[in-house]
């Protein structure tokens, strides 16, 4: 049989005169008076389309060619050819055309005409047919191996942290519960509370809130770890930039400082845009043109320029002096929200920012205390038009200023004591940060909504496939 090519390989090593077999999906088809018929395949390799020029010549053109409809999947067999067209350099010349599964025009949800992303929340499992969902489907392909990439390069180990876990690594308790008990009629213990001791673990058990804690133990023994996996907030936020399943990377690093971490943090975001740039030139042209007219401008500024670094008190002084009229007042102690992010980043230092030093009230527990008592050497990085895309610290690795703060917080210290022999057994000054995968694609393709960069959403009240 003809050896098979993807669209990627004919288009971007084209070996004119040699036949090749393209396994594809019809993405549009237009017919001449010429007696010929113009096919547009795409198979997912490629931004661009490859065309196929079928002749009424072909044996079959009569019966087939009128069956193909737009997402129709084809095996054309055919000459690669320099292309007449001026859209194009190569295209093929059909010499057989075989409809694989018909696609019936009059049901098809995914059209020619333009669809609002909103509609195409509906098909998800359709979606990445369109030129849209595709190149967001490949942009998150490398963003993902960029990813292993940056830190391999510098010798990090990356660690499977358990999606199942019996802790609340961020102490904000919105955790999803994982039982086999019946939830109609559970067992109860003599208070009349659930007793989770004949659940399956025997205790009480959640889907993870970030991998953290346990990347702490591996750092602590191994240098310098990461995590990348998939992650769960049961928080009931409606907004273009929550999910309840997203993709969190943490790096963790064992005799690191905060600005180790802040370093860290800038090396690694500029990798990621470096890297999307070199290899979806096509996609980013696209993004460009039909998602954000600024989205080249502003990645390739954030490449050349340091990110701006100050302290929360700083930040809220500034946002106070402003005079600019916030939904949420401003104060020192409360936790910024989306618009104040988005002002330091967008309106008052046009470039990211990594913001540090937050009050200990607002941040959690495992945090290095600052000598104020005060603050935290916690840090966010914000950038423009999302605000905050990492958030990370320093850990506090003096063992009785963290039962100190674990009694503050009113946590069980119990189910925290094997943290606690990190601190106890050869302890180290360490730090990490987490980096929300969707909220980086979000960055990166300049997407509005978070549910458009995650192939299957989940968010409160839908949860379709
Ligand atoms: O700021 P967060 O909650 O930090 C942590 O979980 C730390 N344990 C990370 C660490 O230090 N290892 O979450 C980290 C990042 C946020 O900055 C944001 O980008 C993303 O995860 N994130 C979400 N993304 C989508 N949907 C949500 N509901 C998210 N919650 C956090
Ligand atoms: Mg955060």
């Amino acid at each position: 049989m003809t050896a098979k090519r993807s669209v990627r390989e004919v288009l971007t090593s084209p070996k004119i005169g040699s036949e090749v077999r393209i396994e594809a999906w019809v993405r549009t088809k237009r017919d001449s008076k010429a007696g010929l018929t113009f096919l547009e395949l795409n198979d997912g390799s490629y931004f661009q389309n490859l065309q196929i020029v079928v002749s009424a010549t072909l044996p079959n053109y009569a019966t087939e060619i009128p069956k193909l409809h737009v997402g129709a999947s084809v095996r054309v067999l055919g000459t690669e050819a320099q292309s007449q067209g001026g859209k194009q350099s190569v295209e093929i010349q059909a010499l057989e055309v075989a409809l694989v599964g018909a696609c019936d025009p009059a049901v098809y949800p995914i059209g020619k005409q333009k669809m609002t992303y909103e509609y195409l929340r509906d098909f998800t499992h359709l979606r990445s047919r369109t030129n849209t969902f595709s190149a967001i489907a490949r942009v998150r392909n490398v963003l993902a191996m960029a990813i292993h990439g940056f830190f391999q390069e510098r010798g990090f180990l990356w660690l499977h942290t358990p999606v199942i876990t019996g802790n609340d690594a961020e102490g904000a308790g919105q955790m999803f519960r994982v039982t086999t008990l019946d939830v109609a009629k559970p067992p109860r213990a003599e208070d009349g509370s659930v007793d989770f001791s004949q659940d399956f673990f025997g205790q009480g058990a959640n889907l993870t809130v970030s991998g953290q804690l346990e990347a702490e133990a591996y750092a602590c023994s191994m240098g310098a770890v990461y995590t990348f996996g998939p992650t769960f907030r049961a928080e009931n936020s409606n907004t273009s930039r929550h999910l309840a399943e997203f993709w969190m990377v943490e790096p963790e690093v064992a005799f690191a400082d905060l600005d180790d971490n802040a370093r860290l943090a800038e090396d690694f975001l500029k990798h990621l845009l470096r890297t999307v740039l070199e290899k979806c030139p096509l996609e980013m042209e696209f993004f460009k043109q039909r998602v954000e007219p600024g989205i080249l401008d502003l990645l390739n500024s954030v490449l050349e320029n340091p990110f701006k670094r100050l302290t929360y008190t700083e930040a809220v002084e500034i946002l106070i002096k402003s005079g600019e009229k916030f939904k949420y007042k401003v104060e020192w102690g409360i936790d910024l929200q989306s618009e104040h992010e988005r002002y330091l980043t967008e309106q008052v230092f046009k470039a990211p920012v990594i913001l540090t030093d937050y009050p200990k009230g607002i941040k959690a527990f495992y945090m290095k205390m600052n000598p104020d008592g005060k603050t935290v050497r916690a840090m966010d990085v914000l950038v423009p038009g999302i605000g905050e895309i990492i958030g990370g610290a320093q850990r506090e690795d003096d063992i009785e200023l963290l039962k100190g703060r674990i009694a503050e917080m009113g946590l069980h210290a119990g189910p925290l004591d094997w943290y606690l022999d990190l601190r106890r057994f050869g302890s180290v000054p360490h730090a990490g940060f987490g980096l929300g995968f969707e909220r980086l694609v979000q960055f990166v393709t300049g997407m509005g909504n978070i549910r458009d960069v995650i192939p299957f959403p989940r968010t409160p009240g839908h949860i379709k496939i």
